[in-house]
């Protein structure tokens, strides 16, 4: 099971329901004058009101961004949806996809993440699909089952779409709580994902993690080896604990 190529990082930041014009403008400025994408690929998530001024501030820059979810419907009657070919126009690369939050105070299900999934890689967005576990779950003991059964639907669209996806591992114990999942625990979730794309010939997807990543604990997640680089929440609203991050 060896990799030919290894596989570029990335760090990209979900800002949630976070931001203001002028603080949005203060943190854009500060991310794309520092080139962080020296380091890695690098790019913000932010609220859909914000694309435009996010597109008229990074464009040209080496600082990429995307949505932080995306309907699975093209167009329609579809009333507080946003559709991939809107993000589109707007110039994301990536689309949130399963984000624990849309999936337990939005109730989206496994097969609902995977339908957006395949709504974004139409229109050529890349798919940032999250899975993770609760802390129930997790002392069940049921961790890689969860994992497995959100993952299903998602590997059932194939090797092709999976190869133009980017997973994300976020733990939602984790998430916002300043309790890390160690390095090893998320190398075992990283690694059976890894194994269960390497069992579909699929290889090169980056696989990141989520879940309280600060500057200070980023290398040590970083240096294992099935993790490709994170998924930042709280700390991406702060351009220089962001930056540390990439530059980790
Ligand atoms: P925090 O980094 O704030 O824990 O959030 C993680 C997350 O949910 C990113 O999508």
């Amino acid at each position: 099971m060896t990799t030919t190529e290894p596989r570029a990082r990335l760090v990209l930041g979900n800002w949630k329901m976070h931001g203001t014009l002028a603080e949005n403008a203060a943190l854009l400025d500060a991310l794309r004058t520092a080139d962080a994408a020296a380091h890695c690929q690098f790019g913000v998530c932010v609220p859909f009101p914000y694309l435009a001024q996010t597109q008229q501030l990074l464009e040209g820059s080496t600082v990429a961004w995307g949505a932080q979810d995306v309907s699975k419907h093209e167009k329609g009657a579809y009333t507080g949806e946003v559709s991939a070919p809107m993000l589109k126009e707007f110039g994301c690369r990536w689309a949130l996809v399963g984000h624990s939050e849309r999936r337990t105070l939005h109730g989206e299900t496994d097969q609902l993440v995977a339908d957006k999934a395949a709504a974004a890689l139409a229109s050529g967005l890349t798919p940032v699909v999250c899975v993770g576990e609760s802390l129930d779950e997790r002392e069940g003991g049921n961790t890689l089952g969860v994992i497995q059964r959100q993952l299903a639907p998602v590997l059932a669209l194939g090797a092709d779409a999976l190869g133009r996806m980017v997973l994300a591992y976020e733990p939602v114990w984790a998430i916002g709580t300043g309790r890390t999942a160690t390095p090893e625990q998320a190398q075992e979730v990283h690694g059976a994902i890894r194994v269960a794309l390497q069992g579909l010939g699929v290889d090169h997807v980056q696989v990141l993690y989520g879940g309280s990543v600060k500057a200070a604990n980023a290398a040590t997640l970083f240096a294992m080896p099935d993790i490709d680089g994170a998924l930042v929440g709280g700390a991406s609203l702060v351009a220089e604990e962001f930056l540390r991050i990439a530059a980790a």
